[in-house]
């Protein structure tokens, strides 16, 4: 869909654009039974990685940085026991999945790749759009982890900057499941840090400012199931634990421009034999 004026009038000014009913519940509940499927298809020993953007460990985790072009599974930072072993079922026990389900998996492909999207970057000005990443986030009940404030440009980034992210609420998201925060402008506040590949091998923030979020600004982007919202790559944004009993399970694709260069020192790069691809 092309946006209206007052619509990109809004997301210039916020950094953020929230479209409610943007997709049907029939097919936020298909895209969740497919999720749901692939866990159950994965065997949790073929990888144990704990994902959290606390843990040092995850910035030498190569099963992530590996995932560019894959299917992988993330787990969250409390799924498991002292012992190394899941505290609870795979199925609660999965942070996301990442990072190529719009290009590897027939009904997120389809999902991501519609005339409805395309419009939508072309309105926002992402020339000749490539879809870069994609990822399905559970949020789990009562164990999904805290993401930081951050911006998705540093680990996105492009010359000139062209990333543009579409997050979209497969449930509910709320104050108590760990809906998302932004700070409404806080995209014309400059990128703040790169997450680069180091020439010694894992990965560094570059930072080019040390001062901190106007983390009082936040507000939270409290959604019904279906809604889309827009993200502009140097948003602010984060979102709480979820301590409650609901789960939130969201899918996000992120589009960059074809006419900007994407630096090799990205943590995302693709093999040869799976070249980015627009709608
Ligand atoms: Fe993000």
């Amino acid at each position: 869909m092309q946006l209206k004026a007052e619509q990109l009038e809004l997301y210039r000014r916020d950094g953020y654009l929230v479209i409610e009913d943007f997709v049907s519940g029939e097919v936020c509940d298909q895209l969740r039974q497919r999720a749901a499927q692939l866990v159950k298809d994965f065997d949790p020993a073929e990888a144990i990685s704990i994902f959290s953007t606390h843990e040092q460990s995850r910035l030498a985790d190569d099963y992530f940085l590996e995932s560019g072009d894959k299917i992988r599974f993330f787990f969250e930072e409390g799924a498991f026991l002292p012992d190394g072993t899941l505290r609870q079922d795979k199925e609660k026990s999965i942070n996301k999945i990442g990072h190529a389900l719009h290009d590897l998996d027939p009904m997120f492909d389809d999902f991501s790749r519609t005339a409805d999207l395309k419009a939508l970057a072309d309105s926002l000005s992402v020339t000749n759009p490539l879809l870069l990443q994609s990822m399905y986030i559970f949020k789990q009940p009562n164990i999904g982890g805290e993401v930081t404030c951050h911006q998705d440009c540093t680990f996105i980034y492009t010359e000139p900057m062209s990333m543009a992210g579409l997050w979209f609420a497969l449930e509910d998201a709320t104050i108590e499941n760990g809906c998302l925060w932004a700070i409404p402008g806080g995209h014309e506040l400059g990128l703040k840090s790169r997450w680069i590949r180091a020439r010694e091998g894992g990965m560094r923030f570059e930072v080019f400012s040390d001062v901190p979020w106007p983390e009082e600004k936040l507000v939270p982007l409290e959604v019904k199931k279906g809604t889309l919202i827009i993200l502009h790559g140097l948003l602010p944004h984060k979102s709480l634990e979820n301590k409650s009993p609901k789960s939130r399970h969201a899918y996000t694709l992120h589009v960059i421009s074809g006419d900007s260069n994407y630096p090799a020192d990205n943590w995302l790069q693709r093999s040869e034999a799976l070249p980015l691809r627009g709608f």
